[in-house]
């Protein structure tokens, strides 16, 4: 089955491809010819999923999916969350990003947090909503180098080291985005 995934974000294309099902063929954005940005103006992760999906449904006609994921801090009452990639700017880079929310968290004990994932998957025409969260706490300081966004300062309950510190294969173990792809999987081999 073809399915195009709308996103421009080359990490989350690399972790989905790891995730799919060989039964699947994702297709990104930039192999369907669908160059524009798509906009995220809503305040709900479901809400963003379904409007990316529904512009690339309107676009392209074919099956397609997209996820939207944020990070939601207890102590912070869920933020940054839907604004996760916007949390110091909307052209701040991760590590800007990743110094506002340690110093929201300096005087707080609690650093409980998680990501959270939601895909909506437009299947001949119709939407259909997959959710995965992996809880976890944020570390005090940055460590590692791999994936993206906050992976340097998220620890999985479960690990004893952040995201950025995994091969991609240890963090589809914990991930959100595994979850939530999981889910997709099974409902599509369903079918
Ligand atoms: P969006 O889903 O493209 O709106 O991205 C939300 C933002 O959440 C990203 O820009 C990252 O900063 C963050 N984010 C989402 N998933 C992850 C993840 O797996 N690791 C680290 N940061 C993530």
């Amino acid at each position: 089955m073809k399915l195009i995934f709308a996103t421009n974000n080359e990490h989350k294309i690399q972790e989905v491809r790891s995730l799919l099902h060989d039964a699947f063929t994702l297709v990104t954005l930039k192999e369907a010819g669908i160059m524009q940005d798509i906009p995220e103006p809503h305040d709900t992760l479901q809400a963003n999923a379904l409007e990316k999906a529904t512009v690339v449904f309107n676009l392209s006609g074919e099956n397609c999916f997209s996820e939207d994921s944020g990070l939601e801090v207890d102590a912070l009452g869920g933020a940054p969350g839907v604004y996760s990639a916007r949390y110091a700017g909307v052209n701040a880079t991760a590590a800007q990003h990743i110094n506002k929310l340690l110093a929201a968290l300096t005087q707080e004990q609690n650093r409980a947090a998680q990501f959270r994932t939601v895909i909506a998957l437009i299947e001949n025409g119709q939407p259909v909503f997959f959710e995965g969260i992996c809880k976890g706490y944020i570390a005090k300081t940055i460590s590692g180098h791999r994936g993206f966004g906050y992976d340097p300062i998220f620890i999985p309950d479960g690990a004893d080291r952040c995201f950025a510190e995994m091969e991609l294969a240890e963090k589809n173990k914990y991930s959100h985005r595994r979850k939530a792809f999981d889910q997709l999987k099974t409902y599509l081999l369903s079918r």
